[in-house]
């Protein structure tokens, strides 16, 4: 399977399509899963300090034992770690899990007012010593990013923020395609909330698809990088067949006006 590939602001290059692994209730079964991302074709993994389970994907990276850079890697700092020094210590705990040396994307995961600006620092330290070979920010509206290019000396390669037809908000997507910050999307599936979605299922049966997978495939086509997340082997590789078919204009239009503000998690516009 040949997954597109993105090139970043610094001429990174990333999987359009990966899998997430936020799954506090089961992460016993997420160095399984990542194993059967791997053997479908997966080749990006996004995983957080605070999912509690780098070690897992470090695991699974082991056993697969792909050669290091066919593999991207993202990870995150956590809220409570977040400031220069803190930031600082908590990147080399994130490395040391997932027994790397250097991280192929380092994301601020929420903007944490009081300290976002130092922690944006370290990150830029971090870039500069060559430990993250791209670093970004997540769940950062206009806002938080027009704050960020006030004191930002490096420009954040990836955004990634909830993304899908429910919560699709065209100014955010164009705010970043104008500052050259790739938007990467997160729970692109609504975590399963939308799935009997009348609407949805009629558009997924026209292409004899899932509607987890129109869900992905929409995402991909607004040239946004996508990490659906699941533990089940089958579903791993149902949520990777999406190359296969082709959105037509008129549904994709269709599908961007089913905004209606459902999140899995809170709104970045409430965070000041
Ligand atoms: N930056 C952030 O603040 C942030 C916030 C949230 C998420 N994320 C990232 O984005 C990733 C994806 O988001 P998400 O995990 O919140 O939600 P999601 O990917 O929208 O949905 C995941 C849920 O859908 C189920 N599922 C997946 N594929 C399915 C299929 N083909 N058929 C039926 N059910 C299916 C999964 O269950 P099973 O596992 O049981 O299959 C799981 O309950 C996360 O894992 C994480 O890496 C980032």
């Amino acid at each position: 399977m040949n997954i597109p590939v993105t090139t970043l602001n610094n001429g990174v290059e990333m999987p359009m399509l990966g899998l997430g692994v936020y799954a506090p209730s089961h992460n016993s079964e997420v160095q399984q899963a990542v194993e059967w991302a791997l053997e479908a074709g997966c080749r990006l993994i996004d995983t957080a300090s605070a999912y509690g389970n780098e070690r897992q994907v470090a695991d699974a990276l082991q056993a697969t034992n792909l050669p290091r850079n066919e593999v991207f890697i993202t990870t995150k700092v956590w809220n409570d770690d977040q400031g220069y020094d803190r930031t600082l210590r908590a990147f080399e705990r994130s490395l040391e899990r997932l027994r790397i040396d250097v991280v192929d994307l380092y994301l601020i995961h929420w903007p944490v007012q009081e300290h976002r600006r130092d922690t944006w620092k370290a990150l830029e330290k971090i870039y500069a010593d060559g430990r993250a070979r791209a670093i970004g920010v997540s769940n950062y509206y206009q806002a938080h990013l027009d704050e960020l290019f006030e004191q930002a000396n490096v420009t954040p390669a990836v955004n990634q923020f909830e993304f899908s037809p429910y919560c699709y908000l065209p100014d955010v997507l164009d705010y970043c395609r104008q500052k050259n910050i790739k938007p990467e999307g997160y729970a692109p599936l609504v975590r399963g909330e939308k799935q009997n979605d009348p609407r949805l299922v009629a558009i997924a049966e026209k292409y004899g698809k899932s509607t987890y997978q129109l869900l992905v495939r929409w995402s991909l086509q607004h040239d946004v990088i996508t990490i659906p997340k699941s533990v089940k082997k089958e579903r791993i590789q149902a949520n990777f067949d999406v190359l296969d078919f082709e959105i037509s204009e008129e549904d994709m239009a269709t599908m961007n006006t089913f905004y209606d503000n459902t999140r899995v998690a809170p709104d970045p516009r409430d965070i000041p």
